[in-house]
């Protein structure tokens, strides 16, 4: 079973009381049925990334009050009779208290909360691998807030725009990037301006999946991509992924019809595979034989540090199957919120109306600001910039793996990206490794969470944005130190 529990670390609540409050709530509320065994105590604390004695604190607190009962040597359960319905004996006659809770959610929250809460990804070490940010000291803000500024002296901006899809001058500036630098097919109307790719994932699968359709996508692939799908209710048909990327054959060899399928072509995540063109040729080739749609995610195609740029998989083919998706969290900073989507031209007046009705288009500010950036030759100077930073920060981070462990470390994926993911020669059990870091101060992201299926283990993700060669070093040092001891 998936345990879903949310934690607030910026709360003033302190965690053991919020993991109680939050248990207490799925029992009330039948989320947690009498009789139901709960995970171990060292099982939630691990997937909650908290101490096992918080849990255990938690645990304890539900016991003495009657929610929980342990059998030894068994585990913990919900208890059978739960205190609430001893403090209020039931009529004999059900009454109106008999209907169903209001509180009760639809299949939609029902599937959401039945997501794991996963290992967190934001260990609170002084050197963590935490993926997923720029480098946000680096980002421009002198110039934004002069561009800025210069849009305030006006008030044109503050009505609600004319048009859902976005504004005019950013849709033109993106077309204009992505047909020059990705060879993308587009004009500025086929281009949706989103809050993030996040959105982007949500409106193409609320308009094009239906609950029981199928789903292909890379196995390991993005997790909040993957839940998106799960939480409309599809079913999600895992495809193994190699150095050459999803393994196409592997894909139209499948039973049963494939509504879409999402992919994440010129950097898979989390591996860093590039798909090959044959592959790219092949896949369009399935997708239109088989009248499937092709989720294309760009995220983060900006940052290439040898080798030539590989054309988005959109222009290869009619532009008919593909819904392009890119993204500026990761060349500028992901508060922006701000992405954008390459429709079919069939599909956009559909994706302009669920956009509206979503939630009404992306602040005309920030996007004016975004158009101006992007105009006066800042964003391209700034993604030159950011491209040789951390061109050397990855080598820092390959020169730090290369010395401290050797061949014992496989590099996967191509010189690309904001992160990589590396393969260990262990048996140490990743949770174990990464407790040892935490208490060392190095915080390690696994693999694992991406894949759907059980992943082999001993893969971990580095993100280089963040920290500076030697916090790089040292960090590979400590883990290194660490597994040498664990192992001895
Ligand atoms: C595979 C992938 N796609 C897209 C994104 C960006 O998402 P958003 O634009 O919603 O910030 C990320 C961010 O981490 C990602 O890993």
């Amino acid at each position: 079973m998936e345990f879903t529990l949310l934690l607030d670390p910026h709360s003033p609540v302190p965690c053991y009381q919020q993991i109680y409050a939050a248990l207490r709530q799925k029992i009330l509320t039948g989320q947690l049925a009498p009789r139901q065994r709960l995970p171990s105590t060292r099982a939630l604390a691990q997937s909650l990334g908290v101490a096992r004695a918080t849990v255990t604190q938690s645990y304890n607190q539900l016991i003495s009050e009657g929610y929980l009962q342990t059998v030894v040597g068994s585990g913990t359960y919900v208890g059978d009779q739960l205190p609430e319905t001893l403090l209020h004996a039931p009529d004999t006659e059900p009454g109106p208290s008999a209907s169903p809770s209001p509180l009760t959610l639809s299949a939609y929250g029902q599937r959401l909360a039945n997501f794991a809460a996963g290992p967190s990804t934001e260990p609170n070490t002084p050197i963590s691998f935490r993926y997923g940010r720029p480098a946000l000291d680096q980002v421009p803000l002198g110039i934004w807030r002069q561009l800025l500024s210069r849009r305030c002296r006006r008030a044109d901006w503050l009505d609600y725009a004319a048009d859902p899809m976005g504004y005019g001058p950013l849709r033109g500036a993106i077309a204009t990037y992505l047909t020059q630098a990705r060879a993308v097919q587009c004009h500025p109307d086929q281009i949706l301006i989103t809050n993030g790719t996040q959105q982007a994932l949500s409106l193409a699968t609320q308009l094009l999946v239906s609950p029981g359709d199928t789903v292909a996508l890379e196995e390991p692939s993005y997790l909040s991509a993957r839940r998106i799908f799960a939480s409309q209710g599809a079913n999600l048909h895992p495809i193994p992924v190699d150095g050459d990327g999803l393994n196409v054959d592997i894909l139209a060899d499948a039973t049963g019809p494939i509504r879409l399928v999402y992919v994440t072509p010129s950097h898979q995540f989390p591996t860093g595979a590039v798909l090959s063109l044959p592959r790219r040729l092949a896949l369009l080739t399935w997708a239109q034989r088989q009248g499937a749609l092709i989720l294309e995610d760009d995220y983060d195609s900006e940052y290439r540090y040898g080798g030539r740029p590989i054309p988005a998989l959109q222009g290869l083919g009619s532009g008919q199957s593909v819904l392009y998706l890119g993204t500026f969290s990761k060349v500028l900073f992901p508060s922006l919120r701000i992405g954008y989507m390459v429709l079919p031209p069939a599909l956009g007046p559909i994706f302009s109306r669920a956009k509206w009705l979503a939630d009404r288009q992306v602040p005309t500010l920030e996007q004016a600001v975004l158009a101006d950036f992007i105009a006066e030759g800042h964003l391209e100077r700034h993604i030159r910039r950011m491209r040789s930073h951390y061109d050397r920060q990855r080598q820092a981070m390959v020169t730090a793996l290369q010395t401290h462990f050797g061949d014992r470390a496989t590099i996967l994926g191509d010189k690309a990206g904001l992160h990589m993911m590396v393969r260990f020669q262990t048996d140490i059990p990743d949770a174990e490794l990464i407790a040892r870091a935490e208490q060392a101060g190095v915080g390690l992201i696994s693999a694992a969470p991406q894949y759907l299926g059980n992943s082999p283990g001993h893969e971990f993700i580095f993100s280089f944005t963040e920290l500076d060669a030697d916090a790089i070093a040292t960090g590979i040092e400590k883990m290194s130190t660490i597994c040498a001891q664990l192992q001895s």
